[in-house]
């Protein structure tokens, strides 16, 4: 922690493409949202992150894209009485250190990231910024010094390697950074796909394939029928110890909504079938999402007051970047 703060520091982003789904809310935004009252938050829209596949950009819904997502950053509990929520793209800072940091990152360490190598091999044409792409989200993080980084399990890597390029920077100038810490999840840190449990809940293959993921703003109806078409497996009623990778996730879905530990969540469902354990499931992500839903829905329709919560929460971090990119520039010369 750096001297003189009362309170660990917390950082986190999330980009403004696609719906946000399930996974997104328990591997991050509840966690977000849960531990506000005991860090000094910091969080993050990052459309600058949302333009490193420019083939995909939207350019007529990223505006509102943003916008929406604040909306339904605040709906999950987000409280800007305790939180800065702002746009990356109003904070020059996070361009600036991220070239300053792509200067002292070797490359090799880019092409090792396991989300370049993956989104790389589906392009013709791979753009810098997707390689770069680790090097801005360091930047993020390095220019608040922040302590903690709560996200999800792939993003684990992102944030040793941000911590890797500050010791580059520490060992080639001066000690300048906070050495910051993932902060995930023991369980429900890597929610499965509803419709293969084999991969990963993702906002790309959600686009495609409507079982496979619960957006947050799905209503009840669509929510149920994709917990009731989710896959388990030729079994029909639980074992635990025996679980097959669908039956497992709805577990961890149910264990994550809930609070409640594991061994009494098996215990619980030992024995049932398959369906009933789906309806129970079903029925704790519909109470669980549907204030969200109902939130989002009168918030989204504020732009004023959306507009004006992005801004303050830039005014509020903005000091804080300026001053940690003053003392960078200053080590390396600029100044
Ligand atoms: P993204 O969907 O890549 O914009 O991710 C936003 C945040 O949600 C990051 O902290 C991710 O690690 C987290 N996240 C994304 N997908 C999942 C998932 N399936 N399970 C748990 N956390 C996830
Ligand atoms: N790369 C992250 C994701 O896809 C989003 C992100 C950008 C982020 N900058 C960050 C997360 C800084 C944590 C800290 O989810």
């Amino acid at each position: 922690m750096t001297a003189g703060r009362q309170q660990q520091r917390v950082f986190s982003g999330i980009q403004p493409t696609g719906r946000l789904h399930l996974g997104n809310y328990i591997g991050a935004l509840s966690v977000w949202a849960a531990n506000q009252a005991r860090y000094d938050n910091i969080f993050c829209i990052v459309d600058l992150h949302a333009l490193t596949i420019p083939e995909a950009i939207r350019v007529e819904t990223l505006r509102a894209a943003r916008r929406e997502l604040a909306a339904l950053l605040l709906a999950c509990g987000i409280d800007p009485a305790r939180s800065a929520l702002f746009l990356q793209s109003y904070v020059p800072a996070h361009a600036e250190l991220a070239w300053l940091l792509a200067c002292v990152t070797p490359v090799g360490w880019l092409e090792r990231m396991t989300q370049y190598k993956s989104k790389a091999a589906a392009l013709t044409t791979v753009g810098a910024g997707l390689l770069e792409y680790p090097v801005l989200q360091a930047a993020d993080i390095l220019l608040y010094q922040a302590d903690l980084v709560p996200v999800g399990e792939d993003q684990r890597q992102h944030i040793e390697l941000a911590r890797d390029i500050a010791r580059r920077f520490h060992n080639l100038f001066r000690p300048v950074f906070t050495l910051p810490e993932p902060l995930v999840r023991p369980s429900g840190a890597r929610i499965m796909g509803l419709d293969d449990p084999t991969v990963k809940m993702s906002k790309s293959l959600a686009e495609e394939r409507p079982g496979h993921a619960i957006a947050l703003t799905d209503s009840p109806e669509r929510i149920r029928n994709a917990v009731m078409g989710a896959v388990t497996d030729s079994g029909r009623e639980l074992r635990p110890g025996e679980l097959s990778p669908g039956v497992a996730n709805l577990l961890t879905i149910y264990e994550a909504l809930s609070g409640r530990p594991r061994p009494d969540v098996e215990a619980e469902f030992a024995g049932q079938g398959y369906s009933a354990v789906k309806r129970a499931v079903a029925d704790l992500v519909v109470s669980t999402l549907d204030p969200i839903r109902r939130r989002y829905l009168a918030l989204s329709a504020d732009a004023g007051y959306l507009d004006r919560i992005l801004r303050e929460g830039a005014d509020r971090v903005h000091p804080i970047a300026r001053a940690t990119l003053d003392r960078v520039k200053r080590l390396m010369g600029l100044v």
